[in-house]
């Protein structure tokens, strides 16, 4: 192996079961617990055989892309999931010749697939500083050398929640070297209210080292088909049709991204419910904050809920797992005090609030 590849610690996904293989409610992957749009459904459902492969160029997926947002089909690129892209984007950019590595710089508590993209083409992962768990400009720009090639800006954020407004968004676009690509994942962004928009497409339309990245994994709920999308300046976006899988999107995933991005009525209601359920989860943590709990404010769909009391954050994973849900404890990413907990349908939120209500108080 590699030695770059030797140091990846692999892709920790969110379970679904317990510790003693019982199946849990899964509220630990920030999947859409609405489920997908039915006609979302329906199409996939249609589509017949599995003999042919897909359009490699998913060219009718793009276009309603394209028609969704207002951007030019030319301009984007499809993959298996933003996974795929987010990868590609590294690869194209970055790399090592030598012993001289290119640097892939992104914020402490970002997407952990940050520091995997950077490692499998080669170059070294950096980390700025955080402020208050969420991106820091100044901390990111200062780490910027010249040996900087991609910046990686989940916005929202995952773990966190945590977000960067268009000012600041803009501000990290301009310190950056023209020749370093700035990387938006937006793969929660469709939560967001239309006037908490981060400008990432407005950059990525006028410049030419801007790549968003976009998913049908969460608000559209169509995480298991693996389907995700990028936009950029038509050089980037040839860069990464050249490396991605040739047939990266399966059949059954177009038809039914497809038929999903032209039902923003299933959208709409998906970013009502968790606006509702997320500020209502956010204020019951809020009122446990002299037991201990902190909520770090959320604008995705899930919650960073931190044990900074007597209550440790393991002894919440526990009890939630005993109550029937799975959450993230993510000791891993460097915060064992944290479960982050995917925001789910009304009635499991009411349940695990009163778990962790319940075991605060009770070991007052
Ligand atoms: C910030 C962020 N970006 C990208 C992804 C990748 O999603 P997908 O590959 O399903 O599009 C995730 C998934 O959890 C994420 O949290």
């Amino acid at each position: 192996m590699k030695p770059w590849i030797s140091a990846i610690h692999a892709y920790v996904p969110g379970k679904s079961s317990g510790a003693d293989g019982r199946p849990l409610i899964k509220l630990s992957a920030n999947e859409n617990p609405l489920g997908c749009s039915a006609a979302a459904l329906e199409a996939r459902s249609k589509v017949a055989g599995a003999a042919v492969y897909p359009d490699p160029d998913a060219k009718e997926l793009r276009s309603a892309i394209g028609t969704l947002h207002g951007i030019d089909p030319a301009r984007i690129v499809c993959g298996t999931g933003s996974d795929e892209l987010l990868n590609l984007a590294a690869q194209g950019y970055a790399g090592r010749d030598g012993d001289a590595c290119d640097e892939v710089l992104f914020s402490r508590y970002s997407f952990a697939v940050y520091d995997i993209a950077a490692r499998r083409c080669g170059a070294v992962p950096v980390e700025a500083a955080d402020k208050d768990f969420g991106c820091d400009v100044d901390a990111l720009l200062g780490a910027v050398t010249e040996r900087t090639r991609v910046v990686f800006l989940a916005n929202p954020n995952n773990p966190t929640g945590t977000y960067l407004p268009a000012s600041e968004v803009a501000r990290l676009h301009a310190g950056l070297p023209s020749d370093v690509l700035l990387v938006v994942d937006q793969a929660y962004g469709e939560y967001l209210n239309a006037d908490e928009d981060d400008g990432g497409l407005a950059l990525a339309a006028a410049h030419d080292n801007v790549l968003v990245t976009r998913t049908f994994s969460k608000i559209y709920g169509l995480a298991g088909e693996r389907i995700g999308w990028a936009t950029g300046a038509v050089h980037i976006v040839d860069t990464l049709n050249r490396i991605r899988g040739p047939f990266n999107v399966t059949v059954s995933g177009q038809a039914a991204a497809i038929a999903a991005a032209e039902d923003q009525a299933f959208v709409d209601a998906a970013r009502e419910h968790n606006t509702a359920e997320l500020a209502r989860f956010t204020a019951t943590i809020e009122a446990l904050g002299n037991h201990g709990l902190r909520a770090v404010p959320s604008k995705a769909n899930f919650l960073l809920v931190l044990f900074e009391g007597a209550v440790s954050a393991q002894e919440g994973l526990n009890a939630l797992a005993n109550a029937g849900y799975a959450v993230r404890h993510l000791p891993g990413q460097g915060l064992p005090q944290a479960l982050r907990i995917t925001i789910g349908k009304a009635d499991d939120m009411d349940v695990i609030a009163e778990t962790l209500r319940d075991l605060v108080e009770g070991s007052a």
